[in-house]
């Protein structure tokens, strides 16, 4: 055994002692098999048993139950190829993408000009950062990204996703705040069931407290104001819009009981997703407004769902008239053709940096990379060449008339959303709004529902983060015959799983 004095001596020297687990076994790289890369090198294709077994082996997924792979029957679904708004797995299973993969991809699979303006860029210029420098596809995407904009917003900071953008955020309007001599304003409030990413910063800004748990203590001075959801809130209000008000308010009462010298920014999701899609009433909008102007509180519009056409408007912002001081993107941008976000910022808040030796102290290897850059561009032309856009907000109507049906169903309690993002919530008594509890959830959801959708071939997200809901967000290609076709989907599963509760 290595005494602290050999073992320190050992590190100094940069010698690397192997990790040894309880079980006395080494983990040494010599000790393992590679069935993969001896494939590779005698350039033989890996069978689908062989990529589940090395799947199983080596990789630890994101946001996943481990345990039902390591049964008997378990298999992660190897996901192998796609087109239009399908997918297929490695059984050749093919499935309705009914939620963009993650939101996000908006365009559609299988684009090969977006492969085509990747692999242009990689030859031209494959990469270089933008500490200090720029590049053609950066310049040409900021100035794309503010022509869509809120008029407000006129500059672009690139991340490479909406968790850095989130962070970026908090961060500038921290720093800002201290130029601008008010060092005290730091805090941030953002809603209860909002997510807003993984990192310690953009997860203490999250409102889901079992996302938190694991990992706290986070960044202090985050807070929490109420959403709008206004299913559960019918009660206690007579119009959607008085309900609006009374949450805007407790944005008010929030900064004055922290104290307005210490409050930096608020942000939120125009149409908040987790939870389920809680939209809300123009006047929500107006009035978070007129309530941070008068305590010099920065707005900071999070869109990484949003954004792209989600909602029918390029930007949620733009459908509710409403201009944030800083917007978040990521997903839509490039339709997750490859990896990108963006903080697309208000003028007076760059001020500070044009002058001196300031500097934002803050940045991504990879963040505003020129092949996503390149990637996003011709995205962005198929929006505007397939008015993509216009199509969801050309189709908002029939598709919400097409979920209203499924409302017939006893598990059906509400049908919620804007555009192409709709939130099914179920509850155990719709006359009472009465939810299913922790327990009953985990079964209705993760015990029957999730497999009997996916069995039927509809991809999409089954959800408790708050109540239970089944949530769609599918390309924005789509129209009157998809939206039938998940209709019946849901229709048979949705009522299937009443049954077996
Ligand atoms: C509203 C919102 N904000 C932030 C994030 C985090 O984005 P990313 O996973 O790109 O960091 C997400 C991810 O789904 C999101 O939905």
């Amino acid at each position: 055994m290595a005494t602290k004095e050999s073992l320190v001596s050992k590190l100094a020297r940069g010698v690397k002692t192997a990790f040894k687990p309880s079980n006395g076994t080494t983990n040494a790289k010599a000790d393992r098999a590679t069935p993969l890369l001896d494939a590779r090198k005698s350039g033989v294709e890996a069978t689908p048993k062989m990529l589940q077994q090395a799947a199983k082996d080596n990789m630890f997924l994101h946001f996943t139950r481990h345990s039902p792979y390591f049964t008997a029957k378990g298999e992660i679904p190897i996901i192998t190829k796609a087109s239009g708004h399908h997918f297929w797995d490695q059984n050749g299973k093919k499935y309705f993408d009914g939620i963009s993969s993650l939101f996000s991809v908006n365009i559609g699979h299988g684009r090969t000009r977006l492969a085509d303006a990747a692999a242009k860029q990689m030859k031209e210029l494959d990469y270089f950062p933008l500490w200090s420098h720029a590049h053609k596809p950066g310049i040409e995407l900021s100035e794309r990204l503010l022509s869509y904009a809120p008029k407000n917003l006129s500059r672009v900071f690139f991340t490479t996703g909406g968790g850095e953008a989130n962070e970026t955020a908090w961060k500038l309007a921290k720093q800002y705040f201290k130029m601008i001599g008010k060092p005290t304003k730091h805090k941030v409030l953002t809603r209860a069931v909002a997510y807003h990413g993984t990192s310690h910063g953009a997860l203490s800004l999250t409102g889901i407290p079992s996302m938190k748990k694991m990992f706290e203590p986070l960044v202090p001075s985050t807070f929490r104001v109420p959403n709008t959801n206004w299913y559960r809130a019918q009660d206690d209000f007579a119009t959607e819009e008085e309900f609006a008000l009374w949450a805007a308010n407790r944005v008010e009462e929030m900064i004055l009981f922290e104290d307005p010298d210490t409050v930096a920014a608020f942000i939120f999701e125009p149409v908040q997703n987790s939870g389920g899609c809680f939209t809300a009433p123009k006047v929500y909008f107006d009035r978070v407004r007129e309530i941070c102007d008068k305590y010099d509180v920065l707005i900071v519009a999070d869109e990484t769902i949003d954004g792209f056409g989600r909602t029918g408007t390029m930007f949620a912002s733009e459908r509710y008239d409403f201009e944030p001081d800083m917007m978040v993107l990521a997903k839509g941008m490039t339709s997750a053709y490859a990896p990108i976000g963006a903080l697309l910022i208000a003028e007076k808040l760059f001020e500070p940096f044009k002058t001196g030796t300031n500097i934002f102290p803050h940045g991504y290897t990879y963040g505003g990379h020129p092949v996503a850059c390149a990637v996003a561009l011709e995205n962005l032309d198929i929006f505007d060449e397939e008015d993509l856009v216009g199509n969801v907000a050309r189709n908002e109507a029939e598709f919400k008339a097409t979920l209203d049906k499924l409302r017939d169903l006893p598990i059906v309690g509400d049908v919620r959303g804007a555009g192409y993002f709709w939130a099914i919530e179920l509850v155990k008594d719709k006359n009472t709004r009465e939810t299913f509890n922790d327990k009953e959830s985990e079964k209705l959801l993760r015990g029957i529902l999730s497999h009997r959708l996916f069995e039927e071939g509809l991809y999409c997200r089954s959800d408790d983060r708050g109540d239970p809901v089944v949530q769609l967000a599918p390309p924005l290609t789509i129209g009157r015959d998809e939206f039938v076709e998940m209709e019946q989907i849901l229709r048979s599963c949705l009522d299937e799983a009443y049954k077996s509760m």
